[in-house]
Formats: structure tokens, C-alpha cells, sequence
């Protein structure tokens, strides 16, 4: 709690062009909790490195990632928006915490996996220990909320197991944290092939709608997406490409699926499909405006950059203190 409010925490990588999937999976979430919550939104650089990054590239792209929350609609004056890197407690714990964290439980990460498998010539210790940097980041905030996509739910449940062991332990020192999945929109899928996640790293850009499309690449996109030979807007699992565009389509109108197919009785897949794009290109619209007014504002930017680093510092050092008291490290000598 921080002053008398639940806490939220949720993080996004700056690595790659983020996706309508990152956008309706989490981003739109953010938003629509911030003010329910005291709100911690991370632009998580570190765990950006355990792939390879052009140096340069990703400070760009961390930035423009901060600009983008703001973009989408989280005050920075009300809502801690910040890199993770310009808070050292999150390595700190995340170190604390690995003792905590079994290699059985980390060999069992789907994510690891999939991306070791992808970077073959690459699986670095940080890649495997990434799911105890996510736990670290969580628990340093106490935060009692944790607003993801399905393909972070994992990531939250082994938080949960390293938190509650650690507490058996030292007594209640970390809040428990529970994941928040939106009703529409926490899978988005690929438009080339509906059984894969629709993802940053995909190599065919036809396969993801990126946060920064004009209306005409979104357009086209959609017009190409894979469906189906069924012919009915039906929301059921025969039909995995036409679910697909029937979620992304109620996430951006808050129409539910059954009004969703009732619209769309009869009508064929060409028209379907243009109103899922004219109601992406809707959504997408302001927020590429914004963004693009935003990011001209240097010293607004760098403002919010330096205040909110503070406030992450100071709530981060308290849990930090808490929790190196706990395992008996020497105190500070003031
Ligand atoms: P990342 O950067 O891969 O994704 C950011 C958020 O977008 C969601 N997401 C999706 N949701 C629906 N459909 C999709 N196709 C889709 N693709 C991505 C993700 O679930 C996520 O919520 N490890 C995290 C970042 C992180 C984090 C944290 C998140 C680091 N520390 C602490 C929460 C709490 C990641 O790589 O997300």
C-alpha cells in the first residue's frame, strides 16, 4: 500500500517495434487501472540485454518506449514511469532472489526455451535467470497488481512461489502479487498464422500490426490476414484466424463476441476484415499523434525521466533495506 492505494507494477522491453498485441495485452490495461492503483511502469532495459542489442538502437528505442506510455495515456505526474536501469535496487534483489530460485524451476520456463532455441549461439546465464529480474522488479514495489499478457502469466506464478518461499522464511516481507488478464486482447495472435503468439521478433512484418503502421499498412494487413474457408464470423476454435480478428475487434470496440458475430451475420470476410482495421486504425490513430507532439518535447521528457527515477529509487530502496536486514547483512554505518 502507498498511501492508503494498492500498488500496480508492470514493464514493457524496448527491444523490436512493440505490436497491437503489446498494446492490447497490457498497454491499454495500464491505462484503464491507473487510476485505481499507485502505479510503477517500467521500461525494463535490463532485461532487454540478454539478447544482443545495438547499443545505440536501444536507448532510441527505450525512449521512444517511454514516450509511448505517456502517448497511450498514463500521466507521468500521477503514474511512475521509468527506466529500470536508473534504479540499481532491481539487480540488487534480483540477486538476493536467485539464491532464492531453484534451476529446476527455471529450466521449466517456456519462454526460456522458445528463446534459447532462437538464440542458439547465445543462451547466456541472464537469459535463464530473466523470470528472478522480473520477480525482483515486482516485489521491490510490494505490488499487489500485475497487469500482462497470457504469455507473462509463468513469469507471475513462479514471482508468486519465490515470494511466498521467501517469506516462510523471513516472515512477511513481499506482498504477494496477482497477474491482471484482460477479458479481450491477452493473445493476440499472428495474422500469418493464428497459432503463433503475434510477436515483435517475427520476421514477416504481415504477421504483426506494429504500434507505429500508418492506416494503409494496417489496412493491407488486415485484408491479408489468414482466415479461413467457413465463411461465418463465429467466434469458436475450428476457427482460429477469424477468433483471432474477432478478439482484436472487441478489444478495440468493447463489443463483446456474440455482438460481434450478430454484426457481421451474413457479411463476408472482405468487410469483416476492413472494419477490424478501420477499428485498429481508430485506436492507433491518436496515439501516433500524440506520441509524434510528445517526443519533440525534450525537456518535458527528460523532466519525467529524472523525477520518476527518484520516486522508483526511494520506494525500491525501502523494500531493499527491508530485505538485506533480513538475510543478515551488515547495516549502514549513517
Ligand atoms: P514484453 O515486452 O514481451 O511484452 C510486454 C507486454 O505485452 C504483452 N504481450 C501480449 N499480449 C497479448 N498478445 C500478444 N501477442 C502479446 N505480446 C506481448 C506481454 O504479456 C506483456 O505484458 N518480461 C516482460 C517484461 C517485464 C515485466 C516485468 C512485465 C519485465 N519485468 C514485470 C510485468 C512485470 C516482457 O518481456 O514483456
Amino acid at each position: 500500500m502507498i498511501d492508503g492505494k494498492k500498488v500496480l507494477f508492470s514493464g514493457m522491453q524496448a527491444t523490436g517495434n512493440l505490436t497491437l498485441g503489446n498494446y492490447l495485452g497490457a498497454l491499454k490495461n495500464w491505462v484503464n487501472l491507473s487510476d485505481e492503483y499507485e502505479c510503477f511502469y517500467s521500461v525494463v532495459d535490463l532485461h532487454s540485454i540478454t539478447v544482443r542489442q545495438d547499443p545505440s538502437e536501444l536507448r532510441q528505442r527505450a525512449r521512444k518506449l517511454l514516450a509511448l506510455y505517456i502517448a497511450a495515456g498514463l500521466d507521468p505526474k500521477k503514474n511512475c514511469i521509468y527506466y529500470q536501469s536508473h534504479v540499481s535496487g532491481h539487480a540488487e534483489l534480483a540477486w538476493i532472489l536467485n539464491c532464492f530460485t531453484y534451476m529446476g524451476e527455471l529450466n521449466r520456463m517456456t519462454q526460456f526455451k522458445d528463446k534459447a532455441a532462437k538464440h542458439a549461439d547465445n543462451i547466456n546465464a541472464g537469459l535463464f535467470t530473466y523470470p528472478v529480474l522480473m520477480a525482483a522488479d515486482i516485489l521491490l514495489y510490494q505490488a499487489d497488481v500485475v497487469p500482462v499478457g497470457k504469455d507473462q502469466l509463468q513469469h507471475l506464478e513462479i514471482t508468486r512461489d519465490i515470494a511466498q518461499r521467501f517469506n516462510a522464511i523471513y516472515g512477511e516481507v513481499f506482498t504477494v502479487p496477482e497477474p491482471f488478464v484482460g477479458k479481450a486482447g491477452a493473445k493476440i495472435m499472428s495474422l500469418q498464422d493464428p497459432a503463433k503468439k503475434m510477436s515483435k521478433s517475427d520476421e514477416n512484418a504481415n504477421a504483426s500490426i506494429y504500434l507505429m503502421d500508418d492506416p494503409d499498412t494496417v489496412i493491407r494487413k488486415f485484408k491479408r490476414a489468414v482466415t479461413d474457408s467457413e465463411a461465418q464470423v463465429k467466434y469458436c476454435e475450428e476457427q482460429p484466424g477469424i477468433r483471432n480478428l474477432i478478439d482484436i475487434y472487441c478489444s478495440c470496440t468493447d463489443k463483446t463476441p456474440e455482438e460481434t458475430e450478430k454484426e457481421f451475420d451474413g457479411k463476408g470476410y472482405g468487410e469483416f476484415k476492413l472494419a477490424v482495421g478501420e477499428a485498429v486504425v481508430s485506436v492507433l490513430k491518436p496515439l501516433q499523434e500524440r506520441f509524434e507532439d510528445l517526443v519533440k518535447d525534450k525537456a518535458y521528457i527528460d523532466g519525467i525521466i529524472k523525477e520518476n527515477a527518484d520516486k522508483a529509487n526511494y520506494y525500491a530502496t525501502k523494500t531493499l533495506r527491508k530485505v538485506q536486514k533480513k538475510v543478515g547483512f551488515p547495516e549502514r554505518v549513517r
